[in-house]
């Protein structure tokens, strides 16, 4: 029998829209295969959406997203907007989107593929199996705290706001996300903070410490974010599962990505106790190289096996996605932000070509 989803395409900005275009070929050719049939509706979000309607996330986006099984988005942002008042930025625009269908759980897994190694700045024997998953807070902490806002002093110089707060249903929710996605993993949990200077952390590490005696089967340590910034570089290796707030995890996760030899090569997944999820590349739009056919679409490949797994639970089919990656890059096709020498140069387009040749082979 046919299962049938109802899928949110949001291409977004820059390369955006090249690499969703490969995405797409993708899962419509292992749907063909494994009896699963899409029916894509595509929408507007950030620049693209303020140049159409004056805001980066339309109500009727929203609500398309809402009503749909799962939301695939590429990238937004651009020079163009960058100087926009913050309301309608781009940006403001993805954190309403992960706000308003409740995405407070981000998973980025840093995993490194063997083909892809020398490609990494730090040395072989660093990288060499380092497999991460950093579990993000991504509703609340710094990002969406109160008060927040541009105000002005008693003597008339201006005053920047943010507020990093988190209450104990904030960080319980996430830190079952966590434990499950340890439990699921190697075991090992590394919660990553700031206690020796913030209250808002104190109540992470108490809480996340308490909620370890429910899982017995997890190894629970913890890091100060300074220290685990500096950790991820030097032995990887030692890291499982990490899980943080918002902003701490923002960083470290362009920090593990890199680990990788390119962010162009990370998938992420959002996700909300109910409801559709949002599976997006780690790396943003690219500006600089849009519209010239040279983007690696693999992330965003990736993002749509992460999509199956995670939010259609078709693990088989994001199984193949994963194996025809794989695949071509064990044949030696390279975009540009991890050519090295002796591989295949290939456009974002062939890469997507190669993509659709190896599944292909699958039949
Ligand atoms: C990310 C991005 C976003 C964030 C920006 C574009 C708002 O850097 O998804 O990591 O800061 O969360
Ligand atoms: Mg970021």
């Amino acid at each position: 029998m046919t299962s049938s989803y109802r899928i949110t395409l949001l291409p977004g900005d820059g390369i955006g829209p090249e690499i969703m275009a490969v995405a797409v070929d993708v899962l419509k050719a292992v749907g063909r295969q494994m009896d699963l049939s899409f029916e894509f509706e595509e929408a507007l979000i950030g620049g693209a959406a303020i140049d159409a309607t004056g805001e980066p996330l339309p109500q009727a986006t929203l609500d398309t997203c809402k009503g749909s099984d799962a939301v695939l988005l590429a990238a937004i942002g651009g020079y163009k907007w960058d100087n926009l008042p913050r309301h309608q930025r781009p940006e403001t625009g993805l954190l309403a989107l992960r706000a308003g269908l409740g995405l407070f759980a981000n998973l980025r897994p840093a995993t490194i593929l063997p083909q892809l190694v020398d490609a990494s700045s730090p040395k072989r024997e660093v990288v060499e199996g380092v497999d991460i998953m950093v579990v993000r807070e991504l509703t609340g902490g710094i990002y969406f705290g109160t008060p927040k806002g541009l105000f002005e002093t008693e003597t008339g110089e201006k005053r920047g706001v943010n507020t990093m707060a988190y209450t104990d249903s904030e960080i319980d929710r996430i830190g079952k996300v966590a434990f499950e996605t340890a439990q699921k993993r190697r075991g090992q949990l590394c919660s990553v903070d700031k206690a020796n200077v913030l209250e808002v952390s104190q109540l992470w590490r108490d809480r996340i410490t308490a909620m370890a005696e429910d899982y017995p089967d997890v190894t629970l340590s913890h890091l100060y974010v300074d220290n685990a910034a500096m950790q991820l570089i030097r032995w990887p290796k030692q890291f499982d599962t990490i899980v943080t707030g918002n902003l701490f995890g923002d960083i470290l996760s362009d920090a593990a990505a890199m680990l990788t030899g390119s962010i162009g090569m990370l998938p992420s997944a959002s996700l909300g106790a109910d409801g559709p999820g949002v599976y997006e590349p780690v790396h943003g739009s690219a500006p600089d190289i849009a519209g010239q056919d040279k983007a690696n679409p693999l992330a965003q490949v990736l993002s749509a096996a992460m999509m199956l797994r995670y939010g259609l639970n078709q693990p088989a089919a994001a199984d193949r996605i994963e194996q025809a990656v794989n695949r071509v890059l064990n044949q030696g096709y390279r975009t540009g932000d991890i050519m090295s020498e002796g591989m295949i140069a290939v456009s974002c387009k062939g890469m997507g070509e190669a993509l659709l040749a190896t599944i292909d082979t699958f039949k």
